[in-house]
């Protein structure tokens, strides 16, 4: 039987069912009578429910859009059928490297947005750096009512390298950045390197760290503000993590405290977050070991609430070998058996 004849049949039931619920004679023989009729008509076995689903909002990875999440969208439709599922195409492709903040506004602002119309609740979803801009919302807007937090492969705890902006084009693939007056800052005079907050400078004494100039850095328009990796990093993950501790900290926490579940999923064979803890708010150690999220300061201090999650059972920390970071929201596995459980 095709998928549409199923659903169609279990529609047809389901209104039998509900007509009999709704009209019980009032009688409790009868009553019984289609209880029993209940029992008969669902079909057993089959993994394809009506019970009604939260609305879920996707945000889509770096220098990308929504159609790559298509496919995730549609599995998502055709296990939880009914399931309101909006996957905004802003900020897509090159605009995805427009400042954090700008798109924690937005994005947060369609949140909020659902929220109002769903007061039982919605599910949110960040894939790669969506999950970042997700967890943003999540914090910068404590008065969501998001229960299910699901991200997928985010660097939670960092990135190493650049690796995560897959780009040869950008100024900025080299760590450099503008100044207020434009005049360029390079790698090695950033404050970046010098305080070696990234590692950098450790991979650059190593011999491991190659820089390959590209001509047309000028190509791509970035307002005249500092540039991609100080917007990406330096001015949004400290924060967020509560790293910098600023007049909003609290909130943040607040912002994570209110969700029924945080789900992280990564995997050691991602290869593009490094190291592959960091999705679970891992991080390295100047001598490249890995701290994870446990043993993380941001953990035991308790600074973000996760340690609260976790002694609340809220915390889902999924670890999944074998899936490259871009295939995540495209693995039937993954999907079927870590992202949907969550989607209620
Ligand atoms: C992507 O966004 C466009 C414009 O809002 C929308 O029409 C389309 O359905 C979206 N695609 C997915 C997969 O959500
Ligand atoms: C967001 O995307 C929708 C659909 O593509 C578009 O209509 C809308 O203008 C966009 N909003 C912003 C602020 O870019
Ligand atoms: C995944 O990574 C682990 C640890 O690095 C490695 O041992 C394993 O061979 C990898 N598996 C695949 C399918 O690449």
């Amino acid at each position: 039987m095709n998928t549409f004849f199923q659903l169609t049949l279990l529609l047809i039931l389901n209104g039998v069912n509900l007509k009999l619920v709704e009209n019980p004679n009032s009688n409790q023989d009868s009553h019984h009578e289609t209880d029993k009729a209940h029992e008969e008509v669902l079909p057993s076995g089959d993994n394809v429910d009506m019970k009604r689903y939260r609305p879920v909002l996707v945000i889509h990875g770096i220098l990308s859009g929504n159609k790559t999440l298509e496919k995730f969208k549609e599995r998502i439709e055709r296990f939880h059928p009914g399931t309101k599922v909006v996957i905004p195409d802003n900020y897509s492709n090159w605009a995805s490297l427009e400042p954090m903040w700008n798109q924690v506004l937005f994005f947060g602002s369609l949140v909020m947005k659902m929220s109002q119309n769903h007061p039982e609740g919605i599910h949110l979803i960040g894939y790669s750096q969506g999950g970042l801009i997700a967890r943003g919302i999540l914090e910068q807007f404590p008065n969501h009512n998001v229960r299910n937090f699901i991200s997928l492969s985010s660097p939670h705890g960092g990135q190493y390298g650049t690796k995560f902006l897959h780009t040869h084009s950008s100024p900025s693939c080299q760590f450099g950045h503008f100044t207020e007056d434009e005049s360029v800052v390079e790698l090695r005079d950033t404050k970046m390197y010098t305080e070696n907050s990234l590692g950098l400078r450790t991979l650059d004494k190593q011999g491991k760290l190659v820089l390959i100039s590209v001509p047309g850095v000028d190509h791509f328009q970035w307002h005249n503000n500092p540039t991609v990796i100080d917007q990406h990093v330096l001015k949004f993950l400290p924060f967020i993590n509560n790293l910098n501790a600023t007049p909003n900290s609290n909130l943040f926490k607040l912002g994570l405290l209110r969700l029924h579940r945080m789900v992280l999923i990564g995997g050691p064979n991602d290869s593009v977050i490094t190291p592959w803890q960091s999705s679970q708010f891992g991080h390295f150690t100047e001598d490249e070991s890995v701290v994870e999220l446990r043993d993380t300061k941001m953990y035991t201090k308790n600074s973000l609430g996760l340690r609260t999650l976790d002694k609340q059972g809220k915390l889902v920390l999924i670890s999944v070998p074998g899936v490259d970071h871009f295939q995540w929201h495209n693995n039937p596995t993954v999907i079927d058996q870590h992202v949907l459980p969550y989607l209620d």
